[in-house]
């Protein structure tokens, strides 16, 4: 058998008490304080608590090239590498199929800034059920946080002593602003309404629909939508979750943005495809009934295949992903469909039945939209105090 060490890692003093059934047994509190180091390697799903001696020996396995166990065990000590073995941080060259193996390339093979990769992998979330937190009363409310955290820095910001702010002339009013207060976030959609195929057509090519390319070399194409994108790139891809759309299945579908269509890539009993929505938004029970989700992925190979190695472009991705979110608000506001968004998300069982190659491509953020209900049984923020101004300009 031959290994050879997993391409990325990096090294976290944590400090945080932690419980330990072993200090109860021991007559102690369950709580140990002592500092440990954590190795977070984005192959593997958790981090593994490493010796110093651990990483200086992990350093002499080469990388790239697979060496004989047997060889390492001579040259480094078979208890050493074998603990190696045991927490994952020496991968071996049959694993190749596996899942933290396709990780692992995926960390070679794409010019990842270190640190996104670390971010990336150790964000991501898996059974998160928001639903059962609160049931658990794990959720505080505002009061709560403020009696456990204090006031929260205040929502006014100043910068210079207050009276001396330059007013600013009346902001001028169009029908465009009617649509941006009308924009709020839903949380009370109707459970029996379908989408119209129209009205799914119009949201889809508006928001994630591509109005044409231009190529800028054989091999790079930019790309062009009605939202601003890093790069032109575009890495952002849209997965529709249908559970109720005139003529469509429910089921798991890709868009193509400069054909408008759509791959179809599951079919879903309505039930589970219910059920899958449900897991997808971890548990938000307030968005469980709307008809469809677009789960939105960043293609991380399309992305650092221009920004190698860039400090800045993970953050682009993000900022590419609000940047549709809210084309996405204004576009159903538009067509009176309740919209929201979220990045409260199970990534990992997301990536698992999109069957997305892992560390190359990843889910970033759901959006939902479709019927508002006619109960308001969720909250929304609708009934805010306007400010002055406001007031005067609804008033006009
Ligand atoms: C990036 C982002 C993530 C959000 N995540 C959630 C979420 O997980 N659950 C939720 O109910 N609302 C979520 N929201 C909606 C916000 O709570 C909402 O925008 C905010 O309360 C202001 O309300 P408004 O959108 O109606 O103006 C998110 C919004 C943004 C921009």
């Amino acid at each position: 058998m031959r290994y050879r060490r997993c391409a990325a890692l990096f090294v976290e003093l944590d400090e945080q008490p932690r419980f330990d059934i072993g200090e109860v047994f021991a007559g102690g509190d369950g709580i140990v304080r002592s500092p440990r180091w954590l190795a977070h390697a984005p192959h593997l799903d958790e981090p593994v608590v490493v010796k110093p001696a651990q990483l200086d020996l992990l350093g002499q396995v080469p990388a790239d090239d697979f060496t004989e166990l047997g060889l390492l065990r001579k040259r480094h000590g078979a208890a050493a590498i074998d603990d190696l073995v045991r927490l994952g941080l020496l991968i071996a060259e049959k694993e190749e199929f596996s899942e933290r193996a396709r990780r692992d390339e995926a960390a070679r093979d794409v010019p990842w800034w270190g640190p996104a990769l670390l971010a990336q992998g150790a964000g991501a979330w898996e059974h998160v059920d928001i639903q059962s937190r609160y049931k658990a009363g794990m959720m505080p409310n505002s009061e709560q946080l403020v009696e456990a955290n204090g006031p929260a820095p205040d929502h006014e910001y100043l910068r210079m002593p207050a009276g001396q702010a330059l007013p600013l002339p009346r902001p001028a009013t169009t029908s465009f602003d009617s649509l941006l207060r009308a924009r709020r976030t839903c949380r009370n959609f109707d459970p029996e309404a379908a989408l119209s195929a129209a009205d799914l057509s119009t949201m889809l090519y508006r928001v994630w629909g591509a109005q044409g390319a231009k190529q800028l070399a054989p091999g790079a194409v930019a790309v062009k939508k009605h939202s601003p994108a890093g790069g032109g790139l575009h890495a952002v891809e849209a997965y529709l979750l249908v559970r109720r759309a005139d003529g469509l299945m429910p089921g798991i579908y890709h868009y193509l943005p400069h054909q408008h269509a759509l791959e179809r890539l599951k079919d879903l009993a309505d039930q589970s495809a219910g059920d899958l929505l449900y897991r997808f938004v971890g548990g938000q029970e307030w968005f469980r009934d709307v008809p469809a989700i677009v789960i939105m992925t960043a293609r991380f190979d399309r992305l650092f295949w221009k920004y190698r190695r860039h400090a800045k472009a993970w953050r682009v991705l993000h900022l590419d992903v609000g940047h549709l979110s809210q084309t996405m608000y204004l576009s159903a506001t538009d067509l009176g469909l309740g919209a929201f968004v979220t990045a409260a998300i199970n990534d990992r069982e997301i990536e698992r039945e999109l069957d997305l190659p892992p560390l190359r491509e990843a889910a970033l953020a759901i959006v939902g939209f479709g019927p508002r209900g006619s109960e308001r049984v969720n909250v929304e923020l609708d009934d805010f105090v306007p400010n002055p101004l406001t007031r005067s300009l609804m008033a006009q």
